[in-house]
């Protein structure tokens, strides 16, 4: 699992064996956002194995994109079979409201790819298709979870940005146009590494702000902190009965 933004609580659910900070662990880079902890925890949740990120890496901190998909590696070598990435996102649907949840469907990337450069077949092939990247069985099995708690979820296309600045009126309103429902900085890299090693994924926005076209604010990082506080809470019990149902 990789925990976004203000969702590092998630680990509260888990049994935790074992906590490794990035410090003490070789080429890993280190978390330098508010909100994000920056620690490896390894353990189980609902009797299945579980390694944790608690805080990511993003392209905007300056890391390269090696180096922000670099855990993803160490997962697979690992033996990790199924990535499951959380993450705040600002929602350009308007039919969205801040603390709704939305599973991913699908991905608009417009940051450089992380598999450019030289291609290590033992690792994944060199022109990785990218057409069901988002694990139907799993997003299925989500959406009767909700269901069963009564917990409204969205569904849509994650458009992945560099940030850090936020967007202007006119990117959000093309982003809209282009296809897509929320816009963030961070889960499009290693989906792409993920699925290029071989594992299933599942992603999850919180939308901690919407643009409106007739009532534009500035989103600010409180914001999103904020935001993405109201609705951690029913991500978290989605995804542990995920766990605890599928994996
Ligand atoms: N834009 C980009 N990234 C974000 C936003 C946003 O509006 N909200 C949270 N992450």
């Amino acid at each position: 699992m990789i925990l976004g933004s203000g969702l590092g609580n998630f680990a509260e659910g888990m049994n935790i064996a074992r906590r490794i900070s990035y410090k003490s662990i070789p080429n890993f880079p280190l978390s330098t956002v508010k909100g994000h902890k920056g620690e490896l925890l390894f353990g189980t949740m609902a009797n299945k194995q579980i390694v944790c990120m608690q805080g990511r890496f993003h392209y905007y901190e300056g890391y390269s994109m090696q180096q922000v998909t670099f855990p993803v590696r160490v997962m697979k070598a690992l033996g990790v079979r199924v990535l499951i990435v959380t993450n705040a996102s600002g929602a350009v649907n308007p039919e969205f409201e801040t603390g709704d949840i939305m599973i991913i469907k699908d991905h608009i990337n417009t940051m450089p790819n992380p598999l450019i450069g030289p291609n290590d077949e033992r690792l994944g092939v060199r022109f990785p298709p990218m057409s069901t990247v988002y694990d139907k069985q799993l997003r299925d099995k989500a959406k009767t979870i909700a269901r069963e708690l009564g917990i409204t979820l969205r569904e849509g296309v994650y458009i992945g940005t560099t940030g850090p600045s936020f967007e202007t009126p006119a990117e959000y309103k093309y982003f809209r146009t282009i296809g897509a429902d929320t816009v963030g900085m961070s889960t499009v890299p290693e989906v792409i590494v993920a699925s290029h090693s071989g594992m299933r994924v599942f992603g999850m926005s919180v939308i901690s702000n919407v643009f409106r076209e007739d009532n534009q604010q500035d989103c600010t990082h409180e914001e999103v902190l904020e935001g993405v506080a109201k609705a951690g809470n029913k991500m978290s019990r989605i995804v542990e009965r995920l766990i605890a149902q599928t994996l």
